[in-house]
């Protein structure tokens, strides 16, 4: 693989090993220890090991994956910077406060997603996030902006007083099979960096980023920071698989394998 010369960070969205443990645990009066698994908190530790530049969580209002137990767990115990995605109400912006990740990404949320569909409207709501902003970074916290490759979104976005951006790249990614549509958007958010790189945010990337993709967004220019969730997970059960189920036969045979 050909070096792209610059370091891009990356941000391991570990939201989905939490999905898979309140897949069995969620009317569980605990969330880790005894028989209760897996621990996210154990997933952050083995990511940064192996070289996550930070974590990221999105500790959603209805808790269905990410408990804000957990939150308060992973910035008491981890080494990398904390990155917390979360939606622009007070009583998040509250959380935020308590917590004290090193970002806070604000994104739309609904409860009906499966996961984050669309951008954050910054341009339609304009006070709205430049309040969240700006209590967030009185607290101390670094602000981006989850939004669409839009060029208003982006010049909204440096006017709410954000520092960073990550603009959506779920459009990008679901067209990828789709050689005409997935020029134009890997175009847009080619524009969107340099658009966003020329106002003084830093650029980041998130959403639908896989092993397949990742070779044509590492080139989008300015990129800072990705942050990949879901295929990260699906690659760790895949290639973690087959040793799993060997060790499980092996213990139910002890000394025969
Ligand atoms: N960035 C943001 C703002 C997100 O909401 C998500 C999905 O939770 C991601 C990145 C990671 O997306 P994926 O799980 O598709 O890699």
């Amino acid at each position: 693989m050909q070096s792209t010369g610059r370091l891009i960070l990356l941000g391991v969205n570990i939201d989905h090993c939490a999905t898979i443990r309140e897949a069995r645990y969620r009317d569980y009066d605990r969330t880790h220890g005894e028989i209760v698994e897996p621990d996210p908190l154990a997933f952050a530790f083995l990511a940064e090991r192996a070289g996550a530049d930070g974590i990221t969580v999105h500790p959603r209002e209805d808790q269905r994956h990410v408990k804000r137990s957990d939150v308060l767990r992973l910035k008491e115990h981890l080494q990398v910077p904390l990155n917390m995605e979360m939606a622009a109400t007070d009583d998040m912006v509250a959380f935020a406060l308590k917590v004290k990740p090193t970002y806070a990404c604000v994104v739309p949320e609904s409860r009906e997603e499966v996961t984050t569909e669309g951008g954050l409207d910054v341009a339609g709501q304009p006070e709205r996030i430049e309040r969240v902003t700006k209590a967030l970074q009185d607290g101390g916290i670094k602000v981006s902006l989850f939004i669409d490759p839009d060029p208003a979104q982006i010049k909204a976005s440096a006017q709410a007083g954000a520092t960073f951006i990550e603009l959506h790249t779920g459009a990008y990614a679901n067209a990828y099979y789709d050689a005409g549509q997935r020029a134009e958007e890997c175009n847009r958010l080619k524009k969107g960096a340099v658009l966003g790189h020329e106002l003084g945010l830093t650029v980041n990337l998130g959403h639908g980023i896989n092993y397949v993709n990742v070779a044509e967004m590492r080139e989008v220019p300015h990129v800072h920071e990705m942050n990949i969730g879901h295929s990260i997970i699906s690659r760790a059960l895949l290639t973690g698989g087959e040793e799993a189920v060997r060790e499980m036969k092996r213990r139910m045979n002890p000394g025969l394998f």
